[in-house]
């Protein structure tokens, strides 16, 4: 008899889908997808070799409603070991993660879905919204709009509503764990409203970022970004650079905030950073003027300027990074007291700022 292998990775078997009523269906673009995505990690959930044992063909379907993010878990197989204490307790320890109530029945599931599609409006105050042109096979619509929202726990049901959207920072985010609630904290989250063919909006979850407060001396609050996600079926076209920017011009209009700082970050949020961050300098014809001298630095020629500088960047040695001795031979060295009053003005981390001074410098080098 062949040799069968009980032992299967919890990433493949865990399978996660946004659902969305039967209208809001009705008007996707043949390639738009939100379901049947996988997890990047699972080691928080089922330990650190991310494998289970004891069955064959292991699904976890795990279902959100696509706005409210009511959750739905089943877990099926086609073969499973006769009871022994080696099978995984697959269902239970899963349901450890997410808070008690969510649905075990298909059917019931998909009646919330339905009913929760046309009730549900996102929690806290609008800050920001921006369109992105329709997938082309999209039925009627030019543009979608989607909107950022700003919420915290004093917020009416966001309390709730955090408690199921915090599993995507176990799945997603490398050594990424749960806030703690008694703290101080301000969320954004981005969310696809979407137009019914009568014309009603609808709301549907893309991706959220967590912050806390830092009391910073005398009277300032210190904001820090300490978790960021958007979910795999809207990576890659945007949302990540205008989360971060929302959230960052949101922290600038907010006179009780000193600076935005950022927890640990992955590499990949290192560079989304980056780029938001080197934008937006050089689209400050006043810091451009001052400091980085030529007209040519506008923001229109920013893309290509700042790609090449960050590759320079890569190309330059670890050690050379941030040190004010390789920054006097790659270019002018920066007047402290200048450099101090504008990282103040624009609420940008000190280690950050110097960092984005470096890459300017060299763009000016070419
Ligand atoms: N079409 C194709 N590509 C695009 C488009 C578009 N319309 N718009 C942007 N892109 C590219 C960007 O140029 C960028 O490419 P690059 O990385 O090669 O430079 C890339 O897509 C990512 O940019 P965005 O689309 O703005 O970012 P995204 O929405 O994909 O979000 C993020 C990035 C947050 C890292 C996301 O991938 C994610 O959630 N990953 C998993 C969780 C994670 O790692 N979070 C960060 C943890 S760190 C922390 O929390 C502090």
């Amino acid at each position: 008899m062949a040799n069968i292998s009980w032992t299967v990775d919890s990433n493949e078997a865990l399978v996660l889908s946004l659902v969305r009523a039967q209208e809001d269906k009705q008007v996707l673009g043949k390639n738009e997808s939100f379901e049947g995505f996988h997890p990047t990690f699972t080691y928080p959930i089922y330990g650190e070799d991310e494998k289970l044992y004891g069955f064959q063909d292991l699904v976890i379907d795990f279902r959100f409603a696509s706005g409210s993010l009511a959750q739905f878990l089943s877990v099926r197989y086609a073969e499973k070991l006769s009871a022994s204490s080696t099978v995984d307790d697959v269902e239970n320890i899963f349901s450890s993660f997410i808070p008690p109530g969510y649905e075990t029945e298909e059917e019931a599931f998909l009646a919330r879905v339905e009913n929760d599609a046309s009730s549900f409006q996102p929690i806290g105050k609008c800050i920001h919204s921006y369109t992105r042109p329709a997938p082309s096979s999209s039925s009627e619509e030019s543009s979608v709009e989607y909107e950022v929202y700003h919420a915290t726990f004093e917020d009416s049901g966001f309390r709730e509503y955090h408690r199921r959207m915090q599993i995507f920072i176990l799945l997603y985010i490398e050594a990424g764990s749960y806030i703690n609630e008694e703290e101080d904290g301000w969320d954004f989250v981005v969310f696809e409203k979407r137009k019914r063919k009568d014309g009603t909006a609808t709301y549907h979850f893309v991706g959220y970022s967590s912050l806390y407060n830092f009391y910073c001396f005398p009277e300032k609050v210190r904001l820090r970004l300490s978790q960021f996600v958007i979910l795999p079926p809207y990576q890659r076209q945007g949302h990540g650079s205008e989360l971060y920017t929302a959230i960052y011009n949101f922290v600038l209009s907010q006179p009780g905030v000193s600076e935005l700082t950022v927890e640990d970050p992955a590499e990949a949020f290192e560079d989304l950073r980056d780029r938001n961050d080197l934008r937006m300098l050089l689209a400050n014809e006043q810091l451009m003027n001052e400091g980085f001298g030529t007209q040519s630095a506008t923001a229109s020629h920013g893309g290509g300027r700042v790609q090449k500088a960050r590759s320079r960047l890569r190309a330059v040695p670890q050690s050379a990074s941030g040190s004010t001795k390789s920054r006097g031979k790659m270019g002018p060295p920066v007047d402290r007291a200048w450099s101090e009053k504008w990282r103040k003005d624009l609420k940008i981390a000190g280690r950050q700022f110097h960092r984005l001074v470096e890459i300017l410098i060299m763009l000016h080098l070419d």
